[in-house]
């Protein structure tokens, strides 16, 4: 049986909707599905979504937002990973790792150089070993009542083979997503 739930017959496919519906197929409905409701922030839903099925059943997501960021002072843009989700009895086979690869294809054409995810710091060594670095200095978000620092830990990738974070302040010029 355990050879059925490899990786192996999954595809990742983008999707034409993602609600609170779908979301809760993946991770039923639980109030803080992301145990981040500590950190008190709004967030702001993804654009475009890529997810697996299995028998028709939603089994993973990942959704991808383009956000204005301040990267040393100059103005640019990231692509956004956010949502990542498996549900919970398919986990540790490898879903979030296709999933993600499908999503990060797709945002290797949106442009950005650079992707970038906020995390609870339990999950760093799972998003390194999918090649996403820690950025080891404060990063400003917007929230309601102006830029805070982001409690979460934020991880970026290269979009591009030749993309390096540069150094200096880093301010998303947007909710978080
Ligand atoms: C986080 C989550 C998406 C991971 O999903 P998953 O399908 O179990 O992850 P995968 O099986 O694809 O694992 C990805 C890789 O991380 C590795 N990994 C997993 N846990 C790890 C750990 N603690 N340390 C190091 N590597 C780890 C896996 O071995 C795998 O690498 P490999 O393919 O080279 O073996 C899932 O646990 C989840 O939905 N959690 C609840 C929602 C959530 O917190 N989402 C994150 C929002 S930022």
């Amino acid at each position: 049986m355990a050879d059925q739930l490899s990786p192996g017959p999954f595809t990742a496919l983008q999707l034409t909707r993602y609600t609170k519906t779908e979301q809760c197929q993946i991770l039923g409905d639980s109030d803080d599905p992301f145990g981040v409701a500590d950190a008190g922030l709004t967030w702001l839903p993804k654009k475009d979504h890529f997810g697996v099925r299995l028998d028709g059943r939603l089994v993973a997501h990942a959704g991808l937002l383009k956000l204005p960021i301040s990267i040393a002072g100059d103005i640019t843009e990231v692509v956004g990973v956010g949502g990542v989700a498996v549900a919970p009895d398919l986990r540790g086979r490898g879903l979030a790792r296709l999933v993600l690869a499908t999503a990060l294809d797709h945002a290797r054409t949106m442009g950005p150089r650079h992707g970038i995810l906020f995390c609870r710091p339990p999950l760093v060594p799972l998003y390194d070993r999918l090649g996403w670095r820690v950025l080891e200095q404060d990063v400003h978000v917007e929230q309601h009542e102006g830029p805070v620092v982001m409690p979460l830990r934020t991880m970026w990738t290269a979009l591009r083979d030749d993309a390096n974070w540069p150094t200096g302040e880093v301010r998303l010029l947007s909710y978080p997503m």
